[in-house]
């Protein structure tokens, strides 16, 4: 029997999410159909309950239902607990509903086995204090790193975030103007990008081994990305092995499979140069 699977966000039409777990449904040559919901903002209780009473076995929850589907999951990851916000729900057999947050687990993946680089050891930078960045902390913590610094716009935002991981690790928070050595790993987690905005980082924080990571992605490079390119960073990555990321430990939490991660990204690579 076909499972079904779905995204449900508002706005949904550009998600990503149907094309990549179909394709990853085609490898792993599961029986399923992933489709985008659209579900007004005063409506998603109700489409995640009729959704879960059908053939609805699993959804992934994109913007601005993340923190209801926190509040909505009947049982919840260690990892969905500490982001306080839930991307992907599962339907159990014994009819309650799992929530997880696989957010920081595709970005670790997409850092250390896409690139190839370590965050054990490193020190790291994260700019942002957002629903964004709530959801990597305790998955970056988890891979040991000297040390976590995070600023913010609002520096208090930072600070509050900091000291409610600081059981998972070393992380602190700082003003922008306090970063005066250079990190291993820079990781801009602000929303400042969709603006074509820069969050305002010394260049002093970039050296010439630094990685830079953007959260977000688009056509063309960000103006983060450019702007550490333009500060001699070693390399710089956008997002979108993130958002690849995320969904693989979505299906595989849903299907007991493994999906090649890295072919898939291949593919909406050659798509995005396409249509630019
Ligand atoms: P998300 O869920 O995507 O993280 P959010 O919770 O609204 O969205 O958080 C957006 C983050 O981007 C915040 O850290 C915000 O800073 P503030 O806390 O000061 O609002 C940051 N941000 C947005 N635009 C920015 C800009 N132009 N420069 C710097 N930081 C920016």
């Amino acid at each position: 029997m076909t499972d079904l699977y779905a995204v449900m966000g508002n706005p949904i039409q550009h998600s990503k999410s149907p094309q990549i777990h179909s394709e990853f449904a085609l490898q792993t040559k599961q029986d399923i159909i992933y489709s985008a919901m659209l579900v007004p903002v005063d409506g998603f209780e109700s489409a995640v309950t009729n959704f879960f009473k059908g053939k609805g076995k699993g959804l992934n929850i994109t913007v601005p239902f993340k923190e209801q589907a926190f509040k909505l999951a009947t049982r919840l990851t260690e990892r969905a607990k500490t982001a306080q916000a839930v991307n992907t729900l599962m339907l159990q057999e014994d009819g309650s509903i799992l929530g997880d947050n696989t957010d920081g687990a595709g970005l670790v993946g997409d850092i250390t086995l896409n690139n190839k680089e370590e965050l054990t050891g490193k020190r790291i930078l994260v700019v942002g204090a957002g629903g964004a960045v709530k959801g990597i902390l305790q998955p970056f913590l988890e891979q040991q790193p000297e040390s976590i610094t995070l600023v913010n716009r609002t520096f208090e935002k930072a600070q509050l975030l900091a000291e409610s991981f600081k059981a998972y690790g070393n992380i602190s928070a700082c003003g922008f103007e306090d970063l005066t050595l250079p990190f291993d790993i820079i990781i801009n987690g602000t929303s400042a990008s969709l603006n074509g905005e820069l969050p305002p980082i010394p260049t002093a924080a970039v050296a010439k081994n630094t990685l830079a990571y953007d959260m977000m992605y688009a056509k063309e490079p960000t103006a983060f990305l450019k702007w550490a390119q333009q500060q001699g960073a070693k390399k710089v990555i956008d997002g979108m092995g993130m958002l690849v990321g995320q969904a693989a430990v979505s299906f595989e939490l849903w299907r007991k499979q493994k999906p090649d991660s890295s072919r898939v990204l291949l593919g909406m690579r050659k798509k995005l140069q396409e249509l630019a």
